[in-house]
């Protein structure tokens, strides 16, 4: 299995931190979040990682990982910021015609998905995590078999307290999904698109994570990652 790492996008929430610094390039703790990605890559046993971010933070990403022996990175520029589903096409070469790993850069997560995702083959999955804020993300609403049958974006009365989290398995049928995808009206390529025409061939299931999940896009959420992990530090425990 590949694995494709979004790393672009413009931070803005964590602005002056992201002014002239990537987002995943930002500490928690004692690693830049990216290196969590990777390291979690690694532990689920992926050998092929790409990562897709800026023209300007590709080359800096390639000073970080140039000695990284435990996988094989090549990297994907995304000249503009245009969604998760725009980043996600710079690789589509790197891909070819083999089922993937996607993961947004900015997420750290403790769950260990290593057989779900050796045991993938069609159709996709998205990762899910019950919150208490659900109205902040993606919001998934599941049948009790799993199968997600609507994803609603940031909504304003969410109907579950489940959110996507960034992690999704794709089979090869999703760059066929994304033809004459529409941009959205925030003027992204979204995502969500995408997994919505899974939803309409009931192909999109559903995977809860139960540990820890934070995405670091937000002051807060970076400051919670990064005590959190500083508490398991100091008990001996290594974060992944
Ligand atoms: P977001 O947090 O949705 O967007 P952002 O990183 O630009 O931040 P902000 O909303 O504060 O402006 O992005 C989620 C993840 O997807 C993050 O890891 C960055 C990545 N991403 C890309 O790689 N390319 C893109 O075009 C976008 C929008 C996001």
């Amino acid at each position: 299995m590949k694995a494709v790492i979004l790393a672009g996008g413009e931070g803005t929430r964590l602005r002056p931190l992201t002014t002239v610094v990537n987002k995943h390039l930002l500490p928690v703790y004692n690693k830049p979040v990216i290196v969590y990605a990777i390291d979690k890559m690694v532990h689920f046993g992926i050998r092929e990682v790409m990562i897709v971010s800026t023209p300007t933070a590709v080359p800096l990403f390639k000073a970080l990982f140039k000695s990284e022996k435990r996988c094989r990175i090549s990297f994907g520029v995304q000249p503009q910021p245009k969604g998760i589903a725009h980043g996600l096409l710079v690789a589509k070469k790197f891909i070819g015609k083999d089922n993937f790993l996607l993961w947004l850069g900015d997420g750290i997560v403790e769950d260990d998905i290593s057989r779900h995702i050796h045991s993938f083959e069609t159709g996709a999955k998205v990762f899910i995590k019950r919150v208490v804020d659900p109205e902040r993300f993606g919001v998934a609403t599941i049948d009790r078999k799993h199968h997600v049958l609507e994803i609603e974006e940031k909504p304003v009365q969410p109907k579950s307290h489940y959110a996507v989290t960034g992690i999704y398995l794709y089979d090869n049928t999703v760059f066929q999904k994304m033809k004459r995808q529409p941009m959205s009206k925030r003027g992204e390529y979204e995502i969500t698109y995408v997994n919505n025409k899974y939803i309409e061939e009931g192909t999109l299931k559903a995977v809860f994570l139960k540990k820890k999940w934070f995405d670091i896009g937000t002051f807060e959420s970076l400051y919670h990652a990064t005590r959190y992990i500083r508490a398991k530090e100091q008990r001996g425990l290594q974060v992944q």
